[in-house]
């Protein structure tokens, strides 16, 4: 990117987003959150002439924030053409009624934005390292130039291809997300835990000592992730389980926290 080439987040957004603005050596506009998710009005404001990209993803991670809807519509609408809006829907597919941007794409109404999905969420296959991207022509022509030959394998494109026809895998892990979810979250309220209500496959849950739970779960075997890479060393991120998963990690998480849990 040119010198003074500006990217627009959100705090306590997805790390890998400030990870490539430095790389390419571009600045980094991070928007305050709003309740711990994105202030998509704001982040609008934030918007210059320098600006080159801006990332949203939707729902968040680490956060499990979802943007309200029609403030999505409202972004997409406004965003400068010369702005590449990435919209990041690796969790997308936890959603019951997620904001459905394909029209816009379809229509071809919007170059400069892009959709983003992977197949390391709801369809369980991170091993495979594949994703994919969704844009007008002109868009995804552009990325094909840059993009490495032959770079992805086709043990990977046959996977994916049965998992996206596997639709049945798919309602499954939605329903177990969201009872995984509600399990969790009245724990934590039973426990007196403040939490962020999550709209993803994980928890964002203020434990303290972050960093000292996460350790003394991770000797009884049940790894989380600690925060204080996103300024939240209070909190961990514990991902829903199966039920019998979402118990062990529970009698972890209590065991860590002490006796008066
Ligand atoms: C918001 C978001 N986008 C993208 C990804 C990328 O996933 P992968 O590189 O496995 O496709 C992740 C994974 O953690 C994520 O949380």
């Amino acid at each position: 990117m040119k010198p003074g080439a500006e990217v627009v987040v959100s705090q306590y957004c997805f790390a890998v987003y400030p990870i490539v603005t430095h790389l390419f050596g571009a600045r980094l506009i991070s928007v305050p959150a709003r309740n711990f998710g994105h202030d998509l009005p704001a982040m609008l404001k934030a918007v210059t002439p320098s600006t080159k990209v801006t990332f949203v993803a939707n729902p968040n991670n680490p956060t499990g924030t979802l943007a309200p809807r029609e403030e999505v519509v409202r972004l997409v609408k406004l965003i400068p053409d010369g702005v590449l809006l990435v919209m990041d829907e690796a969790y997308i597919d936890f959603l019951e009624e997620p904001v459905d941007l394909l029209p816009l794409i379809r229509a071809g109404e919007k170059p400069n934005l892009l959709l983003m999905r992977t197949f390391s969420k709801i369809f369980g296959l991170a091993g495979l390292r594949l994703g994919y991207g969704i844009g007008h022509p002109e868009l995804i022509a552009a990325l094909e130039k840059v993009r490495q030959p032959f770079n992805i394998n086709s043990i990977a494109q046959a996977g994916a291809l049965a998992a996206l026809d596997d639709q049945a895998h798919l309602a499954r892990t939605r329903a177990n997300n969201t009872s995984g979810l509600n399990y969790l979250q009245n724990t934590f309220r039973q426990l007196g835990l403040e939490f962020i209500p999550s709209h993803a496959n994980f928890v964002l849950v203020r434990v303290g000592a972050g960093q000292r739970v996460c350790e003394e779960m991770q000797k009884l075997g049940v790894i989380t992730r600690p925060m204080g890479g996103y300024q939240l060393p209070e909190c961990i991120r514990i991902t829903v389980g199966t039920p019998e998963q979402n118990d062990r990690c529970l009698a972890a998480l209590k065991k860590a926290l002490g006796p008066t849990r």
